[in-house]
């Protein structure tokens, strides 16, 4: 693939995050890995900028953005931490485990961050670039996946560049994201604990710690609750099928376990190695001589649920362009 040239990649050295910082406290859009995906990055308080994220994603305004802090004693003056919040925060937090939290009445997140919700969505990333990044800037920062709306997540620097460009001003290269699947959401806003995206941290472990089953996105037949859960998303190119066990001879095989294909998720059947792989092998088979591609059965558990959830959006039919 070739770049623009006006595209800004640089290793996340030192000097880079200091860069990045002053940029971002300057309003400007900033690319940096996090554990999950590498995200695209701007000061949550500041109106514009995060207007900018919505502008260089093309996404749907209505959809809210997580905001991202570097050390969990930020999170008072932006929302209200439930006693819920603070026993899932000590045993997931940093890591792939974002939190639906009540707004407080002055909280500095910008509206247009949380979609005018009265929750505002919290992570704290375990990736060692992300947290600099924030603490450089001193501001809350929102960081959607760093692609086009509607695209496969970015888990190299690489894929940031080819899906946003010169839309973004810098991109810090942090190497390949470990986990490859976006964070768990878990709304702890209301009375029950409900999963909204299942994601890195499985839904097994968190039930586990909470010590109660969770409220599903399946449990209830009306509209999704988180606005960013729309039915098309991870879309690669090609038409996607899904629990394939005989593919046509021009599809694209992507397979798990010891089996014959184009691609394998973990040949041993891993299925963290799975998420990790997932994305990028998605994009490296969307390739013009394939007619589309097939997918092998998923297991439904660990992170196999994240892995099955993005796979879902990724074959559901598609608006027209
Ligand atoms: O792993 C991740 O979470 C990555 C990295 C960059 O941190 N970020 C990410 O952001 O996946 P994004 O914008 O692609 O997905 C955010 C999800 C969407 O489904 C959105 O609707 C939901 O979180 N969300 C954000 N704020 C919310 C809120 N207040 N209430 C309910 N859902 C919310
Ligand atoms: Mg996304």
């Amino acid at each position: 693939t070739t770049l623009p040239d006006t595209v800004h990649i640089e290793t996340a050295t030192p000097a880079a995050i200091a860069q990045a910082g002053a940029l971002l406290r300057d309003g400007r859009l900033v690319a940096f890995p996090t554990e999950t995906v590498y995200g695209l990055g701007a000061d949550a308080t500041n109106d514009r900028a995060v207007a900018a994220i919505f502008q260089a994603k093309g996404r749907p305004s209505f959809n809210p953005l997580i905001v991202h802090v570097a050390d969990p004693a930020d999170l008072e003056r932006l929302v209200h931490v439930t006693d819920t919040a603070r026993a899932v925060i000590a045993r997931f937090w940093p890591g792939p485990l974002t939190l639906v939290l009540p707004r407080r009445a002055n909280s500095p997140i910008s509206l247009l961050a949380s979609a005018g919700l009265d929750t505002i969505a919290v992570r704290l990333p375990d990736h060692a670039v992300a947290r600099a990044v924030i603490a450089a800037s001193g501001r809350p920062i929102a960081a959607p996946s760093a692609n086009r709306s509607g695209a496969v997540s970015p888990t190299l620097a690489e894929h940031v560049a080819e899906s946003l460009g010169a839309r973004v001003g810098l991109i810090l290269d942090g190497g390949p994201c470990r986990v490859g699947v976006e964070s768990t959401v878990l709304d702890l806003s209301g009375d029950e604990p409900a999963l909204l995206r299942p994601g890195g941290v499985s839904v097994e472990a968190l039930e586990e710690a909470l010590g109660r089953r969770l409220v599903r996105p399946t449990d209830h037949s009306d509209a999704p609750k988180s606005p960013g859960m729309l039915a098309s998303h991870y879309a690669p190119g090609l038409p996607v099928r899904l629990n394939v066990t005989q593919p046509a001879p021009d599809e694209a095989y992507l397979g798990l376990g010891a089996m014959d294909c184009t691609a394998n998720l973990s040949p041993t059947g891993d299925l963290e190695e799975a998420a990790a792989n997932l994305f990028a092998l998605l994009r490296a088979l969307d390739r013009p001589e394939f007619s589309a591609i097939a997918v092998a059965p998923i297991p439904d558990h660990g992170l196999g649920l994240a892995i099955n959830d993005r796979l879902k959006r990724a074959a559901a039919p598609r608006k027209p362009a």
